[in-house]
Order: structure tokens, then C-alpha cells, then sequence
């Protein structure tokens, strides 16, 4: 059952589309990540959601209703921004009682609710300090509970964690994830942060030039990439150009690959660096194995896997081994393999 429902959203500014024909349904409780490279309109959205700006076309539901022109305060939403955008000469207590403030709420009700919202992003003690005494990442947990505070039915996240350092980010992730489903509260997040997006939510959302290019499971979007854009927006991938051999198969790099090649038109096959595997030349490939033949250019050392460069007769790609298992030495010979199923084959000019 859908919640919150986006049908065929439409914004243009001048004669650019920002946003193009975005649909999308929400379950209740379910957090959705929209994901995208900067300008693909994923901040217009969020703000057409939270009624900042006006859609062109299209409706915007909760629960059955129809809210597209809603003034932003009857809507209910919990909004977070990049810039957390606290209100600096308040206190932390203040800055998360606005909201409250601003529904005329009793005064009592507001004190035991800001409470309640700062125990919740662990800042209890805090109420008094001026955003400015605070951490990055303490102002951003005052910007959550002020978001929680009014008890939204949804939760708008705009690329809130950009700002912090590595490790703090990594923990606001699980803590905002935890609040998240501790409370079951419909969340839409905006980032352009894969890692984010992969570990963050239930689903995922690729937008691409103003419309969704792809939505599903993380793990969906990262096996089975439904477009070119999302095989090279989420995750590393090699694109290797193939062409189409007599019989109708895939030939890469001199190779017959057990893969249909489409009809007409130029192509590229799609495939993981740590789905392939090298091994020695004199070792055939199985059944609904794909092989071809390279020499090794360099390996590379990055932490928790070595990166394998490997030239052969259609240029060059890149195996992902995991360190530990002996890196093939610089100039051999060698075969590269990977299961025929890991392939993934796109048009070159597709969008
Ligand atoms: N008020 C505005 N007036 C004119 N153009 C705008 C306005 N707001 C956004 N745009 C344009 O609409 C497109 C989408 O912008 P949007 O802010 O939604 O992108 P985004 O996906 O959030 O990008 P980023 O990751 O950089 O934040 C961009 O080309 C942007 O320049
Ligand atoms: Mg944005």
C-alpha cells in the first residue's frame, strides 16, 4: 500500500526541466533514497514535496489525500536541509521548539516534546547552547529533532550529511537509519553519495536528468542496472566495447562470449571488477564462463583488495582481487573470466 505517491511531477524554470515526469509510491515507514549526479533535480523534488515550490503538472498524495498545492506549513513535513539552516541566535531548545511554536502548541506540551526530541538524537544537557557552540554533527542531530519534533508523516532529508567528516557521517548514517525505523516513519533522502544511498534505504531511486532512470532494492540496482547511466552511476564498472560476431554472440577482444549481442547498433558489455577473476592462460573457460586474454599492466595495492589492470586485444579493464590471494606479476600473460551472467550489455549511445 502506497502512502505517499508522486505522480507525473513536472517543474521547468525558464525552459529547462528540472524535474520530468516523476511517479513514485512510498509505503508507510519505507525510506526512499533519491540518488543522482548534481542538477538531475533532486532538491526540486524534495521542495515540491515539502510545498516550497509549486509543481507545473503532476499531484502529490499522503495517505489518499491530495496535498500538491498545500501551503508548506499545513503539510507536515519534516524537512532537513544541506545546510541544517538553524537559526543561530537561538538556543538548541528554541531552534527545536519552532515548529511547535509556530502550531500555537501549549507551552508545557512544546517543553516535554523538545525533551522528548533531543533524548532522541542523544543531545539531552545541550537545550541551552547557541547553534554555534555546537559540532557539525551536534547541529545536525538539533536540525533532525527539529524535523522530528512535530511528529511528521514524512521526513525530508536533503543531502544532510555532505558536511561531515568521514567517520561522523558513517555514524549519523546508522543513528539516522536506527530513528528512522525505530519510529517507522515514511522518509524520502536526497543524496548524491552511493554508499549512502546502498546502506541508508529500502529502495533506491536513480534520478537522471530529471526523471527516475531506476528504482528498486539497492542490491537490484547495483546487479541489474536497468540503464547504462545507473550500470555506471552506482558502483565500478568496466565498459568494455564488443561487437556482434556471425553467429549472433557477443565478440569481445577477439572472444566469443556465450551472450546474445543485440540486433544492430554499437554496444558495450558491462561488467563488475570484482565479479571477474584472473587465472592462467592455459586454463579453458567453463560452461557460462566469459574469457578473454590480456597481459597484466600493473597491480595495485588499495587496502582491502588490488586493482589488476589488464590490456588485451580490445584495450583495457580493471579486476578488483581481494589482497591476500598472490597478485599476478606485472607483464604476464593471463586469462580474465567471470560468470557469463555478470555481463551486462548496453548501447553506446543510450542515455
Ligand atoms: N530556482 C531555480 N531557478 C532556475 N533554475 C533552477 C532553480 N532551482 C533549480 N534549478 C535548476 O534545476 C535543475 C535541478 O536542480 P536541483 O537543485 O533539483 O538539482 P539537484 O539534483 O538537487 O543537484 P545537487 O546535487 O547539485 O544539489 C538544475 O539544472 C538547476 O540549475
Ligand atoms: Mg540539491
Amino acid at each position: 500500500m502506497s502512502y505517499l505517491e508522486l505522480a507525473g511531477l513536472q517543474k521547468r524554470f525558464g525552459n529547462a526541466t528540472a524535474v520530468d515526469d516523476v511517479s513514485l509510491s512510498v509505503a508507510k515507514g519505507e525510506a526512499v533514497a533519491l540518488l543522482g549526479p548534481s542538477g538531475c533535480g533532486k532538491t526540486t523534488t524534495l521542495r515540491m514535496l515539502a510545498g516550497l515550490i509549486e509543481p507545473d503538472r503532476g499531484t502529490i498524495r499522503i495517505d489518499g489525500a491530495e496535498i500538491t498545492r498545500l501551503p508548506a506549513h499545513r503539510r507536515n513535513m519534516g524537512y532537513v536541509f544541506q545546510s541544517y539552516a538553524l537559526f543561530p541566535h537561538l538556543s538548541v531548545a528554541r531552534n527545536v521548539a519552532f515548529g511547535l511554536e509556530e502550531r500555537g502548541r501549549p507551552k508545557a506540551e512544546i517543553a516535554r516534546q523538545v525533551e522528548e526530541a533531543l533524548a532522541l538524537v542523544r543531545l539531552s544537557g545541550l537545550d541551552a547552547r547557541r547553534p554555534r557552540e555546537l559540532s557539525g554533527g551536534q547541529q545536525q542531530r538539533v536540525a533532525l529533532a527539529r524535523a522530528l519534533v512535530i511528529h511528521p508523516s514524512v521526513l525530508l532529508l536533503d543531502e544532510s550529511l555532505s558536511n561531515l567528516d568521514a567517520k561522523l557521517r558513517d555514524a549519523m548514517r546508522h543513528e539516522i537509519r536506527s530513528i528512522q525505523r525505530a519510529l517507522g516513519i515514511t522518509t524520502l533522502f536526497v543524496t548524491h553519495d552511493q554508499v549512502e544511498a546502498l546502506t541508508m534505504c529500502d529502495r533506491i531511486a536513480v534520478m537522471h536528468r530529471g526523471r527516475i532512470a531506476q528504482i528498486g532494492a539497492p542490491e537490484e540496482i547495483y546487479e541489474k542496472p536497468a540503464t547504462r547511466f545507473v550500470a555506471e552511476f552506482v558502483g565500478r564498472a568496466n565498459a568494455l566495447p564488443a561487437e556482434r560476431g556471425p553467429d549472433g554472440q557477443v565478440r569481445l577482444w577477439n572472444e566469443t562470449l556465450a551472450l546474445a549481442a543485440p540486433a544492430d547498433g554499437s554496444f558495450d558489455v558491462f561488467v563488475r571488477p570484482q565479479r571477474m577473476r584472473i587465472v592462467p592462460v592455459s586454463e579453458p573457460a567453463g560452461p557460462d564462463t566469459a574469457r578473454v586474454a590480456g597481459r597484466v599492466l600493473r597491480s595495485v595495492f588499495v587496502g582491502d583488495h588490488v586493482e589488476v589492470l589488464v590490456e588485451g586485444a580490445g584495450g583495457q579493464l580493471t579486476v578488483e582481487m581481494p589482497s591476500g590471494s598472490p597478485a599476478p606479476a606485472e607483464g604476464s600473460e593471463v586469462a580474465v573470466v567471470w560468470p557469463a551472467t555478470e555481463s551486462r550489455v548496453f548501447a553506446r549511445e543510450a542515455p
